[in-house]
């Protein structure tokens, strides 16, 4: 019904209307683990709730929709997301991912090589050459994750998957940080395109949940048979949960992305502040690609803050708006400090590769009314500086 319709119509419209045995406004709450068989032959399209679940399946095709994609599978977590496509896999292939990626996606694919799953190497995929020296190496899945967890690193989708195609790799991106309304991976050239639905996708900070949608007839089979056979699928709750939050995200990300924008160029212009990490800077680096393949700069941002690990400390200790949480994506304003939280999972060298500092300050931009949130700012900063 929503065929050809804008992103906002088709978010606003997920899942309403899709129980004609009730004519229910609001995507029906499926629970059931088990479907019953008209007779021993026979099964219905809904046999086990591992395996399908109808309230699954209308986040699953919300999902897929936007995304421009085939088909999917909602899973527990983001996390199960990435883990799930290592299963198109063989022992001793290889993956190539980005040195400075979110810091539980290092540590599983770290892991995971370590268990002689995999092999991975970790590559700055903003280095043309260094990504042209990864491609030599043969690798069968390439993982991209565009704006980068902490730091808001801009890698080339289209140049990245094509290079991958080339050599018969599959690409793969963590599109998290900026959802579907702001960036398609599948569009630029990607396999497979996968979200922490616990962040902007549900965008509530009330379920832990995962994605993963893919173009290919097989490579959609085998993403669904792998999460059925390692019983990877999300549970219905949050499936309905997660469809209630989607709904909003228009209304979330521009209110959020305003926010940010306003946020990251106050902190430019600040005494105290070493360096702003945000695509939307006018004066960003990657200003022409930014623009070639996202649609908004969306609503991270971190900076590094003049000092030291106790000057952050002590800066964050001093907020009263913004809570200190790990997470992101909500519509409450949250912040971090990756190296001992959100990426203490990476091992300090890795971290220091990747450029995170302990003066790093990351934040997930909230709706609240802006100038309450530079106000926090400004009482912390005057409080760090005595
Ligand atoms: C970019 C990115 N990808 C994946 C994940 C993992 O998602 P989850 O916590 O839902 O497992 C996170 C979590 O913070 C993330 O920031």
């Amino acid at each position: 019904m929503t065929k050809n319709k804008s992103d906002q119509t088709r978010i606003v419209r997920a899942g309403i209307g899709m129980d004609p045995s009730t004519g229910s406004v609001a995507a029906p709450l499926h629970t059931s683990s088990t479907y019953i068989w008209q007779d021993i032959e026979t099964k219905g399209d809904f046999d086990y709730g591992r395996t399908k679940n109808p309230t699954r399946e209308i986040l699953t095709s919300s999902l897929v929709e936007l995304e421009g994609g085939l088909g999917g599978e909602i899973v527990n977590s983001g996390m199960a997301a990435i883990d799930l496509c290592l299963n198109l896999l063989k022992a001793d292939d290889l993956i190539i991912a980005p040195h400075d990626c979110y810091g539980g996606t290092h540590r599983l694919f770290t892991h995971r090589a370590l268990q002689g799953r995999v092999r991975v190497e970790f590559v700055d995929q903003g280095d043309t050459a260094a990504v042209k020296a990864a491609m030599a190496l043969k690798p069968k899945m390439v993982f991209i994750e565009t704006p980068s967890n902490p730091l808001m690193r801009i890698v080339d989708i289209a140049m990245i998957s094509e290079a991958a195609r080339k050599i018969g790799a599959l690409s793969v991106c963590d599109n998290t940080f900026l959802s579907p309304l702001r960036q398609k991976p599948l569009e630029l050239g990607c396999d497979m395109v996968l979200h922490s639905n616990t962040k902007y996708i549900n965008g509530h900070s009330d379920v832990v949940g995962g994605c993963i949608i893919a173009k290919d007839q097989d490579i959609v089979e085998q993403l669904r048979w792998w999460a059925n056979c390692a019983g990877l699928t999300g549970a219905p709750f949050d499936a309905w949960l997660t469809l209630r939050g989607l709904r909003t995200l228009p209304a979330r990300m521009d209110i959020q992305e305003a926010n940010a924008a306003l946020l990251a160029e106050y902190l430019t212009g600040h005494d105290q502040v070493d360096r702003v990490y945000y695509p939307g800077l006018s004066n960003h680096p990657q200003a022409e690609l930014i623009k070639r393949q996202q649609s908004g700069p969306g609503a991270m941002l971190s900076f590094e803050i003049k000092g030291d690990l106790q000057t952050a400390k002590t800066f964050l200790s001093g907020l009263e708006i913004f809570s200190l949480a790990a997470s992101l994506g909500g519509t409450e304003s949250l912040i971090c400090q990756p190296a001992i939280m959100t990426h203490a999972g990476m091992a300090p060298e890795a971290r220091q590769n990747a450029g995170i500092k302990d003066n790093l300050i990351r934040i997930s931009v909230g709706m609240e009314q802006i100038n309450d949130l530079t106000g926090d700012f400004e009482n912390s900063f005057s409080q760090t500086s005595k």
